[in-house]
């Protein structure tokens, strides 16, 4: 097995929060010089091929960091086998996660908010019915998470 990380990011639909943490992270990774993989999924499948949602995008633009050239997927088995860490992004995907984790899977899983001191435990809300107050706290937490994340590797 390879020494080098991979993390692969799990929300609902991979539009939204997940693929701000794959923007979030990939940034705080070349800034470190590290060499880490980074990719996100959803667990579910209705929004696969589609680029982020246009208020994630903004969001993370005004963050100085471009997600336009993801498309969105669903996890699969294998990847339980290919990264070294899966990050859900709150309870509901983790249990998920739970549910379909493959016998022979090596990933380890975690909750973003689990690689924080001040929200342990607390789930990165869901955006997409909100408006874009929502998409600026995802941010924040998925920036938050993935510096925990990232000083532990
Ligand atoms: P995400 O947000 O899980 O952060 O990508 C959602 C995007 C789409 C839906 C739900 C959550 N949806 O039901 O289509």
């Amino acid at each position: 097995m390879s020494d080098t990380p991979s993390i692969l990011f799990i929300c609902l639909g991979n539009i939204c929060r997940s693929p701000m943490a794959e923007g979030a992270m990939r940034a705080l990774i070349e800034a470190s010089g590290r060499k880490i993989l980074v990719d996100s999924a959803g667990t579910g499948s209705w929004h696969t091929g589609e680029p982020p949602d246009r208020r994630a995008q903004v969001t993370a633009r005004n963050h100085g960091i471009d997600i336009s050239d993801q498309r969105a997927r669903q996890v699969t088995p294998e990847d339980f086998r290919s990264f070294t860490h899966i990050v859900a992004m709150d309870r509901n995907n983790l249990s998920e996660l739970r549910r379909i984790r493959p016998t022979n899977a090596t990933a380890g899983l975690s909750l973003m908010l689990d690689h924080t001191t001040a929200q342990a435990g607390l789930d990165v809300a869901d955006p997409y019915y909100g408006g874009a107050k929502g998409f600026e706290a995802t941010w924040g937490d998925v920036a938050e998470g993935s510096a925990g994340l990232l000083a532990k590797l």
